[in-house]
C-alpha cells in the first residue's frame, strides 16, 4: 500500500530539485494510465480528483480505484488529492473519505464562479488546515484566480497572485502548497498564440518563490495542449479551433523556482479523443469499448510518461518510505504547520 501524503512527495521533491505532475482522473482507464506511467518511469505521482469527477464517478468508486491502483502499484507512491474543493464541508467529505490531500480553493466563493476576498481566501483555507493537518492530510490553497470558464469552473477573470500578499496568505493558513495565478486557464484555449512572458507571468513565480522559499508553489491550467493531438482530433473529425497551452519549457522554469506540483487534465482528454476518433474512424463497425479505450489509455499513458520525464520526477518512486497519516498528524502537532518532512 503506497497511498501518501501529498506534503511528502512534495518535501522530497524540493530536496530532489524535481516537479511532479497532478494528472486528473474520472474513470479507470485514466487511472490505469497515469499508474501504468509512473510503473514505466519510476516516478511518485498525485492523482486528483474534482468534485465534478467525484460526482460524476461516485466518489467511493474513486476511491476504490485508487486502492486497487496502490495494491497493483505498490512501488509506486502516490497521493490521491481533492481538487479544486469549493468549501470546507466539500474538503471534509473527501478527507472522510480517505484522501490523503485536499485543495481548498477559497479564491472562488462556494459556487466555484464568484472571485473571493482575501480575507474570506484566508478564514476558509484556514479552517480546512485546522481540520486536515489533525488529520496528517495536506492542504493547498490558492491565491489569486485563473481564467477560463469554458468547464463551468472559474471565474474568467485573471487575477494574478501578489507576491506580498502571498506571503501573508501563508502565514495566516498555514498551508503547504500554494497555487498561483500567473495568466493560465483551464481547458484548451488558454493562448492565442505561442505564449510570451507578457501573457504567461513566469516573473511571479520567482518573486513568490524568493519571498517564500521554502512553500510548495503550484501551477494549475499546466496542460500543454500539443499541436500533435490537436491536429490528430481535427484529422478525424473534430473541431478544435487553433490554441496554444503552457509550453513545457515554461513549467521546466517554474520547477527551478519552487514548483512542485503541475496540474494537467486537459492534454488526457485530448490525447483519449484523439485516439476514440481515429479508432472509430478506422473501422467504423467496431462496438466493443475495449477496442477504442485500449488506444485512448495508451495515448493518455504517453502524454503522463513525456510529462514525468520533463518535470524530473522520474527515476524518484522509491526514494522514500511513505509516513502514515497518524505519523503526518504528530509531526504537525509537535511541529507545526510549517514542518518539513525530509
Ligand atoms: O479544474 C479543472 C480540472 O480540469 C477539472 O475539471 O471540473 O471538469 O472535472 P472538471
Ligand atoms: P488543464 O486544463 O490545463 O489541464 O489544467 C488542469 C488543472 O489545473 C486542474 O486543476
Ligand atoms: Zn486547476
Amino acid at each position: 500500500m503506497a497511498l501518501v501524503t501529498m506534503r511528502q512527495l512534495l518535501d522530497e521533491a524540493a530536496r530532489g530539485g524535481y516537479g511532479v505532475g497532478a494528472f486528473n482522473v474520472n474513470n479507470l482507464e485514466q487511472v490505469q494510465a497515469i499508474m501504468e506511467a509512473a510503473r514505466e518511469t519510476g516516478s511518485p505521482v498525485i492523482i486528483q480528483a474534482s468534485s465534478g469527477a467525484r460526482k460524476y464517478a461516485n466518489d467511493r468508486f474513486l476511491y476504490h480505484l485508487m486502492l486497487a491502483a496502490s495494491e497493483v502499484y505498490p512501488e509506486v507512491p502516490v497521493a490521491l488529492h481533492q481538487d479544486h474543493g469549493n468549501s470546507p464541508e466539500t474538503c471534509k467529505s473527501a478527507i472522510d473519505l480517505g484522501f490523503t490531500s485536499v485543495m481548498m480553493d477559497g479564491s472562488l466563493e462556494a459556487d466555484g464562479k464568484s472571485p473571493a476576498s482575501f480575507d474570506y481566501n484566508v478564514d476558509v483555507t484556514r479552517e480546512v488546515v485546522e481540520m486536515a493537518h489533525e488529520r496528517g492530510v495536506t492542504v493547498e490553497g490558492e491565491l489569486g484566480t485563473l481564467g477560463g470558464i469554458e468547464d463551468g469552473h472559474g471565474s474568467g477573470e485573471v487575477n494574478l497572485t501578489d507576491p506580498d500578499q502571498a506571503v501573508e496568505f501563508v502565514e495566516r493558513t498555514g498551508v503547504d502548497a500554494l497555487a498561483v495565478a500567473i495568466g493560465t486557464s483551464h481547458g484548451a484555449y488558454k493562448f492565442t498564440k505561442e505564449p510570451d512572458r507578457e501573457v504567461l507571468a513566469m516573473h511571479i513565480i520567482e518573486e513568490i518563490n524568493q519571498k517564500l522559499p521554502t512553500t510548495h508553489l503550484v501551477m494549475h491550467g499546466s496542460s500543454s495542449v500539443p499541436k500533435e493531438l490537436v491536429d490528430l482530433i481535427n484529422e478525424y473529425g473534430g473541431e478544435i479551433a487553433p490554441t496554444w497551452g503552457v509550453p513545457v519549457h515554461e513549467i521546466q522554469e517554474g520547477i527551478k523556482h519552487g514548483v512542485r506540483k503541475i496540474n494537467v487534465d486537459t492534454d488526457l482528454r485530448l490525447a483519449s479523443t484523439g485516439a476514440i476518433r481515429k479508432a472509430f474512424s478506422e473501422d467504423p463497425s467496431a462496438f466493443d469499448p475495449r477496442y477504442y479505450l485500449k488506444p485512448a489509455r495508451e495515448a493518455m499513458q504517453g502524454v503522463v510518461r513525456a510529462r514525468m520525464e520533463a518535470f524530473g520526477q522520474a527515476g524518484h518512486a522509491e526514494d522514500y518510505e511513505p509516513i502514515t497519516l497518524d505519523d503526518m498528524a504528530t509531526r504537525y502537532k509537535e511541529q507545526g504547520h510549517q514542518l518539513t518532512v525530509s
